[in-house]
């Protein structure tokens, strides 16, 4: 069996103390910390860059994974590396050569993750599995946190794995995940875990415990 990586995401953290949220996340354990950057195009959303991402590292411990829904993508690909990304994840949706954005990723030294929403096909990433160390299946439509998991995509999460296969590729799930659904989505074959409202509700910078509660349950 595959062991499970829990990656909160800050867009559910006090955006006033993204540091000391980082810090109490990692204390907590946390495996990877994720990054949801929005440009309010690609996303009706807008929250944070490379500046936001460079102060946070510091304070990651584990792998800080950024989830760019931002189109185009390619003009701020160094900026995320330059801030310190462990993981850089693009929309497939967001342009017309993520074949090439991908490569870009990876020339840069980062880890290239290939982010798929709701209404986009497994055989669409057919031909980027030579071009990826992970893929996201949005199980919610990008844009916000506290939303409701799509169950379609269990289904998408369950073929993903076979057409993986043996390959060293993480499948991520990205919204909606709960204590309810995380075993539905790890049954299904996912190893990465995106989880924002479900960690950090009833939780505080300064009474961080629930988050620890939290991250176990899941
Ligand atoms: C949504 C983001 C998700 C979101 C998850 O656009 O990509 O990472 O923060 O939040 P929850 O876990 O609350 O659905
Ligand atoms: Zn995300």
């Amino acid at each position: 069996s595959r062991a499970i990586k829990i990656a909160p995401s800050i867009l559910s953290a006090d955006f006033a103390n993204f540091g000391a949220e980082c810090q109490a996340i990692g204390a907590q354990g946390a495996d990877w910390v994720h990054v949801d950057v929005m440009d309010g195009h690609f996303v009706p959303n807008i929250t944070f860059g490379p500046a936001t991402c460079a102060a946070i590292r510091p304070h990651i411990k584990g792998v800080m994974d950024v989830h760019l829904m931002i189109a185009p993508v390619d003009a701020y690909l160094e900026a995320f590396a330059k801030a310190g990304a462990d993981v850089i994840s693009v929309h497939l949706e967001a342009g017309a050569h993520m074949h090439r954005s991908l490569q870009t990723i990876r020339a840069l030294g980062v880890k290239a993750g290939i982010c798929i929403n709701p209404a986009t096909g497994i055989e669409s990433v057919e031909y980027l599995l030579d071009q990826i160390d992970l893929i996201n299946v949005m199980t919610v439509n990008p844009g916000f946190g506290g939303q409701k998991f799509i169950m379609s995509q269990l289904e998408k999460v369950r073929r993903l794995r076979a057409l993986i296969g043996e390959r060293p590729i993480h499948i991520e799930i990205d919204g909606g995940v709960t204590i309810e659904t995380a075993p539905l989505v790890a049954a299904a074959g996912a190893d990465v875990l995106v989880a924002g409202s479900a960690v950090f509700s009833g939780g505080s910078v300064a009474n961080p415990a629930p988050y620890g509660e939290n991250i176990r349950a899941i």
